[in-house]
């Protein structure tokens, strides 16, 4: 005898594996904002199981009700059947309800975000008017048959100083005082990569290199502690001043304007023999204003060092000097794009007021 029908066990049984297999598709789905609909649905139909079977005016309590007429024995064997229908019911229940909870903590923690928010519109960004300058550069002195190579800003002081003919005691240090660590410093010019480019590859080669330097300077307008620089160097075996002076002469027709005239005066680094500066006639005024902004009225605008790498150099890097000789320059990024978009001031560089930075962000 049973007080619990077929058909009743039937429709639990089909409600509740309807319930399973949604719980089914929401665990092999992605988590998305569907998956809280998902389970939505779930809880609704669980509820509705719970109410039909086991609230207050459910099945089972009817169940129950149904006893009070029978005997102590049928109570008791009935009794049995209606409980182990209830447990079942409840376990089933639990579990799936703590499957539930598993799924509401991944998207609790893994993904708490409002999917529904409308996002906002994205800005479109620009280059920084230094990188701009470095591919303007690096186009130029690439149709003039250099490589670009990548440096290293962490130095020792012997590849920023001592390599290029800066001996430890050597006034000219001063020129170039610098950041010290415990076991190194922050280079101060580019050309710790004419040491560094040349202890790896052997001439003939014909190269520039553009990095962060850094100088013990005082800010002010034309001053920074960091700033970039564009090394150069070529060096093969019959490489003289006028293959330097062609060189940087085709450079600045190129970058500043054909008509861009140059001027080159004596000048001192260690590690060039003879050194010279290069101006070059200004492309602002055309040498015409006494009132130039630009080159003060001058005509001139002085924009790089430069001069036959030092055979002293070249020695220290096991290149024989009577068979090979070469040109080396180096020039300021910031002071190029200073005078080319008549920047006034260095700081504006780094201190990222973001209308500064938009003015350029047509070149791009
Ligand atoms: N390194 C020099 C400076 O920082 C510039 C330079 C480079 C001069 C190469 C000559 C040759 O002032």
């Amino acid at each position: 005898m049973s007080i619990i029908s077929q058909d009743l066990k039937d429709k639990y049984h089909f409600n509740i594996s309807e319930i399973r297999n949604l719980l089914q598709t929401i665990e092999s789905q992605k988590l998305d904002f569907s998956t809280t609909e998902l389970i939505k649905e779930l809880k609704r139909k669980i509820e509705k199981i719970k109410s039909e079977f086991l609230s207050k005016k459910g099945i089972i309590p009817q169940l129950i009700n149904e006893l009070s007429n029978l005997s102590p024995d049928q109570k008791r064997e009935l009794g049995k059947e209606i409980n182990q229908f209830k447990n079942e019911i409840e376990n089933d229940i639990k579990t799936i309800n703590k499957q539930i909870e598993k799924i509401e903590r991944k998207i609790k923690y893994q993904f708490d975000i409002d999917l529904s928010i409308t996002y906002l519109p994205s800005q479109k960004g620009s280059f920084h008017i230094i990188s701009i300058v470095q591919e303007e550069l690096i186009n130029v002195f690439s149709e003039l048959g250099f490589f670009v190579m990548d440096g290293v800003e962490i130095e020792d002081e012997y590849h920023n100083f001592e390599a290029l003919n800066i001996p430890q005691d050597h006034p000219a240090r001063d020129m170039w005082d610098t950041f010290y660590f415990k076991d190194g410093i922050l280079r101060t010019h580019t050309s710790n990569m004419q040491i560094r480019i040349l202890e790896k590859y052997k001439p003939p080669i014909k190269v520039i290199s553009i990095g962060k330097c850094y100088r013990r300077d005082n800010l002010d307008a034309t001053h920074s502690f960091q700033f970039h620089q564009l090394e150069g160097f070529a060096i093969d075996e019959d490489i003289n001043f006028l293959d330097l002076i062609r060189t940087l002469y085709r450079f600045v027709n190129k970058y500043f304007g054909p008509e861009t005239k140059v001027n080159f005066i004596p000048s001192y680094f260690p590690f060039t023999e003879p050194s010279a500066e290069m101006s070059i006639s200004c492309f602002y005024c055309q040498q015409n204003d006494e009132n130039c902004s630009v080159c003060k009225g001058t005509g001139w605008i002085e924009i790089l060092g430069c001069g036959m790498i030092n055979p002293i150099v070249l020695k220290n890097l096991d290149i024989d000097p009577d068979k090979y000789s070469g040109f080396a320059f180096g020039l300021g990024i910031e002071r190029i794009a200073m005078l080319k978009y008549k920047i006034p001031d260095i700081r504006m560089f780094f201190e990222n007021y973001i209308e500064f930075n938009k003015l350029f962000s047509e070149i791009n």
